[in-house]
């Protein structure tokens, strides 16, 4: 919040102190003259602790909350969704942990239709 100060952005920023699994639509209180709708969540969920870089290849099982309860909440608030996770996190699982959300999409928009853009840095 400190930064946000410096840089003038603190009246942009709203605090929520809440359970991310429980928090609804309602919760988030927007600009009037901005729309209602979320542009990207972006999360940065636990690991797990300290050994998520002892195994080979990390599992988005380790994460808590559980990956795909946390993935389901983010969709009601946008379609676009970061995840900050470990370099290791295996990205064949990921993709197929993924995959079953495309579905969430096909109410878009034909051009859209099924569309799961999965992107990794
Ligand atoms: C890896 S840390 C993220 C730290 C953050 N990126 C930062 O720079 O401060 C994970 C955070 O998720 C929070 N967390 C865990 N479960 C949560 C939940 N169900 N709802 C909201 N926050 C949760 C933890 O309290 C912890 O602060």
């Amino acid at each position: 919040m400190n930064n946000a100060q410096i840089y003038n952005m603190d009246p942009n920023i709203q605090i929520i102190n809440k359970d991310f699994l429980k928090l609804s639509v309602g919760d988030i209180k927007y600009p009037e003259d901005r729309p209602s709708k979320m542009d990207v969540v972006y999360m940065s969920p636990p690991w797990g602790g300290i050994g998520y870089n002892m195994v080979p290849e990390y599992s988005v099982k380790y994460l808590h909350p559980d990956f795909n309860q946390v993935i389901k909440k983010a969709l009601e608030f946008s379609r676009n969704i970061i995840m900050f996770l470990p370099k290791n996190t295996s990205v064949e699982e990921l993709v197929q942990y993924l995959i079953p959300y495309a579905a969430e999409f096909s109410e878009d928009g034909e051009n859209r239709k099924n569309e799961l853009v999965i992107e990794i840095e």
